[in-house]
């Protein structure tokens, strides 16, 4: 009976210890990096609302499959996915599902370690005081100087997937657990001292209004599309990070609730760090649509001419490098607890493999931003085609499928039981949008672009 699965992995202290852990996950770049940049390329409020929107309709009732699915499974996503298609007798093709996820996650994590890496990077920068006293544009060129420098690129990522490494090698529930309950309410804190700086900037009002204000005329099926895979990215869905930490998960903690609470967290961190970054932005004079660089030009203007800049400013790099860390682990655990299953090998060899892999594949980014910045696909660096392929694509395309296995293809017995929702109408609210609104959202933008393209 699936009741009495346990994970050989282990299973989390409390549903205190999956909250942390799954807020770890999806608080991380994705927040306060990516999140920022992305809505100054896509024009401001409207995108912003239409991610809100993809957050609540898609996001969180495929959060709560994911975590079901987890639990029910017990093992690694490409597992789970087969004992389940094999118990239920489903069409053996759903299986693809966990190794979509946990190419997708292996993918990531290449990148990511490189973005963490800079901000790794900034930790000693703004520490040593290198912007002080540097307008935007200096700010700016020095964040260029990084990009152009391989050598430090591959410095700082190396370091990154080392301490990735060491972490996951130990196994999640050691040290990880203490560090989110400490290091997470600090980067908070953090986040609304920014926001106080940003209030003083004097364009803290054009700041909220370009966060708030809803004009649709800015808005295309592309930039929706972004903010669907931006949904599906920040809160760690579609390739197995919240599966393998359902399946951690203790049979009595109720998932609806935990996982409104994770979302709702998540949330609260993007939109605090956007009020923390948009008016500095504005009253610089600086780009809203700067791309990638975005919070690395502003937020060490910011620190560069402010009291304490410098104690702040590195203190923030080193929170939102933990914060990058409890993202990264989860990134590559899917893929770890399946090498651990399948090739019976121990935790520690099989994580310093993957994490070796990963290193190498991520010189491909570091290189995209120097020494092969010239090399594109239609237009994009190896970076930008890793970054799409993977957020705009494989995340929710997974997650698209993990809508329709469970809201079709799993039995109502097993799903209702699983979730043990006292109300009946949330029940119905969440399996409606589980069967409907989240596959039709998906379809959406994903159809619609490629029609108006050949088509229309
Ligand atoms: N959610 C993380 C972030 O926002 C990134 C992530 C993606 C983590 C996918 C796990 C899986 O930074």
């Amino acid at each position: 009976m699936a009741e009495q699965k346990i994970s050989i992995h282990g299973v989390w202290g409390s549903r205190w210890t999956f909250i942390l852990a799954a807020t770890g996950s999806a608080v991380g770049l994705g927040n306060i990096w990516k999140f920022p940049y992305i809505t100054g390329e896509n024009g401001g409020g409207a995108f912003v609302l239409v991610y809100l929107l993809c957050i609540a309709l898609v996001g969180i009732p495929i959060m709560m499959a994911e975590v079901l699915l987890g639990r029910q499974g017990r093992q690694s996503p490409i597992n789970t996915m087969r004992e389940l298609v094999r118990e239920t007798g489903a069409n053996k093709g759903w299986q693809l599902l966990g190794w979509m996820g946990a190419i997708a996650g292996f993918l990531i994590l290449t990148y990511y370690s490189v973005i963490a890496g800079w901000s790794l990077n900034y930790i000693y920068e703004v520490g040593v005081g290198t912007f002080n006293g540097k307008d935007g544009a200096q700010v700016g060129s020095i964040f260029d100087e990084l990009l152009a420098n391989p050598k430090k690129l591959l410095f700082w990522h190396s370091l990154f997937m080392v301490l990735v490494t060491v972490i996951v090698a130990q196994g999640v529930i050691k040290g990880l657990e203490k560090a989110v309950r400490t290091l997470m309410p600090l980067l908070f804190l953090l986040l609304i001292l920014l926001v106080g700086y940003a209030v003083n900037t004097g364009s803290f009002g054009q700041g909220f209004a370009f966060l708030f204000n809803v004009d649709f005329s800015k808005m295309s099926w592309t930039a929706a599309l972004t903010a669907l895979g931006h949904a599906f990215f920040t809160l760690s869905l579609g390739m197995g990070a919240i599966m393998v930490y359902g399946s951690y998960m203790p049979k009595k903690a109720s998932i609806g609730g935990t996982v409104l609470m994770v979302a709702a967290l998540d949330t609260l961190v993007a939109l605090v760090a956007g009020l923390a970054i948009f008016p500095i932005v504005f009253s610089n004079g600086l780009e809203p649509g700067a791309g990638p660089g975005l919070m690395f030009i502003t937020l060490p203007h910011a620190f560069g001419n402010m009291g304490f800049g410098q104690l702040f400013g590195a203190l923030f790099f080193v929170l939102v490098s933990f914060a990058a860390l409890s993202s990264g682990i989860s990134i590559i655990e899917p893929a770890v607890a399946w090498v651990v299953e399948r090739f019976k090998v121990n935790r520690g060899l099989a994580t310093a493999m993957l994490c070796f892999l990963a290193w190498f594949v991520g010189l491909g980014t570091v290189f995209s931003f120097n020494l092969w910045a010239e090399f594109k696909l239609a237009g994009f660096t190896f970076f930008d085609v890793l970054d799409f392929l993977t957020a705009n694509i494989m995340l929710p395309l997974t997650g698209f499928f993990i809508a329709l296995y469970v809201g079709w293809v799993l039995s109502q017995r097993r799903v209702a039981g699983e979730l043990a929702m006292q109300s009946s109408g949330l029940y119905s609210l969440w399996r409606f949008a589980l069967r409907f609104l989240a596959p039709l959202a998906v379809l959406a933008v994903f159809v619609v672009p490629l029609y108006e393209r050949f088509v229309g």
